[in-house]
């Protein structure tokens, strides 16, 4: 018997059983010889300040959130980073030692560090990026588009209005188009991001005419099962670069495994075959 110290954090959503944070976290843990766990709890809003209030005390370092509660944790948070506060949003929460609870968003940070890995000659400085959905993941995926520096961003939703907030909020260089008109665009654009689940397997397809697509344009999914979507097909067949939404899912989850576990953890072809299997 050791006296060795179990890190212990987790994951807190309603429903939870589909994330897949507990298998990529289980596998670095298992990888690096750690011995910790992460857990699944699923936690209703009523129950999510009492919950996060104990977590400490048993001993939790942090815990990621998913939904619903990404956005109302940040009423509970007492530190809160700046991408967080600029998204709305959090998905990593660290129990500080001086008692207080940290929040941040990683999903931002999780979306361009997979570009950079898989695309290692994209550009983000290089043109205009064409961003379709003004949802959650949009808002992250914008600010992380902008801190990159991406010279202007394209924006395209189903409801303008969400668009038009969005532009509200982030500034100057967004550029809200229709949604019917958004694939004129096509040819400026460097960079296109689908950020709704359409193509996801059990949803609708992404209608967009891709004619004006040419390779110059990397193009991303946020959706990861098919792992090659309709629009990553299409984008494929005309010679396009394109980028999976499966390593978002695995780089957002790189800084609050080291934060908690207290080691970089790598994303690579390992990791995602586990999360896959
Ligand atoms: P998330 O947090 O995952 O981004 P969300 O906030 O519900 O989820 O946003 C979903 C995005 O998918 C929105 O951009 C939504 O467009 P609306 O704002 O018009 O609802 C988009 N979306 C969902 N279903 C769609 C559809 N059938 N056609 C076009 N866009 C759709």
């Amino acid at each position: 018997m050791t006296n060795e110290t179990v890190l212990l954090a987790g994951v807190i959503g309603q429903p939870i059983v589909q994330s897949k944070s507990p298998i990529l976290h289980g596998h670095w843990l298992k990888r690096y010889g750690i011995n910790g766990h992460y857990i699944p709890m699923d936690v209703s809003s009523v129950n999510l300040p009492h919950v996060l209030n104990n977590l400490p005390k048993m001993g939790f370092r942090g815990v990621n959130i998913t939904l619903p509660h990404k956005e109302s944790v940040l009423d509970i948070a007492d530190v809160i980073s700046d991408r967080a506060a600029l998204i709305g949003a959090a998905n990593t929460l660290t129990f500080q030692s001086d008692g207080k609870l940290h929040a941040d968003n990683t999903d931002g940070i999780g979306f361009i560090s997979n570009l950079k890995q898989e695309a290692p000659g994209w550009d983000p400085k290089a043109g205009p990026a064409l961003v379709l959905g003004a949802g959650g993941a949009s808002r992250a995926i914008v600010a992380a588009l902008l801190h990159e520096k991406v010279p202007e961003i394209i924006l395209t939703n189903r409801t303008r209005a969400r668009a038009d907030a969005l532009k509200a909020h982030f500034g100057g260089k967004i550029k809200v188009v229709d949604w019917t008109q958004a694939a004129n665009h096509l040819d400026e654009a460097t960079t296109l991001v689908n950020t709704t689940a359409l193509g996801m397997t059990g949803k609708e397809d992404l209608k967009f005419n891709l004619d004006g697509l040419t390779p110059k344009t990397l193009v991303s999914d946020i959706v990861y099962s098919p792992l090659i979507t309709p629009l990553l097909a299409s984008a494929q067949e005309r010679g396009c670069f394109t980028v999976d939404g499966l390593g978002m899912l695995l780089h957002q989850a790189v800084p609050g495994f080291e934060r908690w576990f207290g080691r970089a953890p790598e994303v690579d072809a390992e990791l995602r075959r586990a999360v896959l299997a």
